[in-house]
């Protein structure tokens, strides 16, 4: 059986857990046999995006290109799991209306929380004014009215979240369920 495509889309704040669900995810689907691509915002930047800033313009453009590139993926069975701050609701809805399998993840960490991981050192920057338009602080980030998922990364851990969206896909027909994947496997073994 040909596996259908979706959209897993991982919108958040930065230092919020994007990229390492989305890693997870890869991970886990990759060891169950499904075919994935991961789109992360800041490897996008540097290909598809390179020379977008951050303006509401040229994020929207941004993620609107993202949308594509996933769109093409999933229309062709595999699972587009993305990985952007994507701030803004309107853009992120016309996506989910224009697109089939479309599953919005809403990363939620509080500010101060990833202002407090700053993995990168870029709310530090922010702060001090040498990085300007900054998600969440000098920049709004829109949440998502109706998440499909929302994955609470102050409280889980990431391996949590992970479930949280494998058994979505799960319940949603998108992907075998794990323990039907192995008696399948077992029955013809
Ligand atoms: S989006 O808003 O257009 O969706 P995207 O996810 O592609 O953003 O890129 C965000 C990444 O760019 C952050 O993880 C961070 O490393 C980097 N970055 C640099 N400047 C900014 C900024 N002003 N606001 C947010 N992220 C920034």
């Amino acid at each position: 059986m040909q596996q259908q495509g979706a959209i897993i889309w991982l919108t958040g704040l930065s230092g919020a857990g994007k990229t390492t669900i989305a890693q997870g995810l890869a991970k886990e689907l990759l060891k169950r046999n499904y075919l994935i691509e991961v789109l992360d915002g800041d490897i996008v930047r540097t290909h598809l995006s390179q020379g977008l800033g951050f303006s509401k313009q040229d994020r929207d453009i941004n993620v609107r290109r993202i949308g594509f590139v996933a769109n093409l993926l999933s229309r062709n069975g595999i699972i587009a799991i993305v990985a952007a701050i994507s701030p803004y609701c309107q853009v992120r809805e016309e996506l989910k209306q224009t697109t089939t399998n479309f599953i919005e993840v809403y990363v939620q960490a509080s500010l101060a929380v990833c202002e407090s991981r700053d993995v990168k050192g870029l709310y530090a920057k922010a702060r001090t004014g040498q990085i300007a338009n900054f998600t969440g602080i000098s920049d709004p980030y829109e949440e998502p009215i109706n998440p499909e998922i929302i994955c609470q990364t102050e409280q889980s851990t990431i391996e949590q979240c992970v479930s949280q969206v494998l058994q979505f896909l799960e319940a949603q027909g998108l992907i075998i369920p794990h323990s039907a994947a192995y008696s399948f496997v077992n029955k013809n073994t």
